[in-house]
């Protein structure tokens, strides 16, 4: 969800009133991905790298993730949503913990095949692969697992997204034309999407425009066309 920050600047704005609009972007294209009939959709809301932004700009957008948290707590079982969270939420206050863990609940009494937010929090791509090689490690000391049992699909079940499916589509919003540590093991066979459109401009015809784009590549996984 990259360009809130261009796109409050453009304006005059503070870069705070870019992660206003872009959180109101994410409702609404979340909203529509249900629609469309899009089993998950995996949003980068905050990377390991991003603590590094001023100490304002941090506060307002876990502020932000704060009521938007809330609101799901309320929602989320009406709209049939599952919210799940990639990362490492270690460093973050008890209070946005809480409210993950009350997601977490709701998510499993909603049905397996319903709609599901992934937002990845405190996340980077390398930090979830050393987490998982540790908890591997963890797990050959223990004697529980041997190093040459370990394949990619054993390695899958260490990772944040652990039981979903890899990406199929990864849009990039805001012109840059790099991943900056998103789901680094998860893209290996993704299709990818770029558009300069700044994330608070990002609406449901940019995101049509991309699945169609989509629709029109041919996969072939390193194989070769029959
Ligand atoms: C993305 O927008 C939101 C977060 C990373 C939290 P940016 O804040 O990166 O916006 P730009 O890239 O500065 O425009
Ligand atoms: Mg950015």
């Amino acid at each position: 969800m990259d360009g809130n920050g261009r796109w409050a600047t453009q304006r005059g704005l503070p870069r705070t009133a870019g992660h206003k609009a872009g959180a109101e972007t994410f409702r609404r294209i979340a909203t529509h991905c249900k629609n469309r009939g899009v089993r998950y959709l995996t949003v980068y809301a905050f990377s390991t790298e991003n603590w590094r932004r001023s100490a304002d700009e941090v506060r307002v957008i876990m502020g932000l993730l704060k009521r938007y948290l809330l609101e799901a707590v309320d929602t989320m079982e009406r709209d049939h949503i599952r919210l799940h969270f990639f990362g490492d939420l270690t460093p973050l206050s008890p209070e946005l913990r809480a409210l993950a863990r009350e997601t977490d609940e709701i998510t499993e009494h909603l049905a397996a095949d319903d709609f599901q937010a992934n937002v990845c929090l405190n996340y980077g791509g390398r930090d979830e692969i050393l987490r998982a090689v540790r908890q591997f490690a963890a797990d050959c000391t223990a004697g529980t697992c041997r190093p040459e049992d370990l394949d990619e699909g054993r390695f899958s079940g260490y990772l944040d997204s652990r039981g979903i499916p890899d990406p199929e589509l990864i849009i990039r919003p805001s012109g840059e034309l790099r991943l900056s540590n998103f789901l680094l093991w998860q893209c290996a066979y993704s299709e990818f999407y770029f558009t300069d459109t700044l994330w608070p401009d990002f609406d449901e015809a940019e995101l049509d425009r991309a699945i169609a784009e989509y629709q029109k590549r041919d996969r072939r996984f390193g194989g070769v066309k029959k």
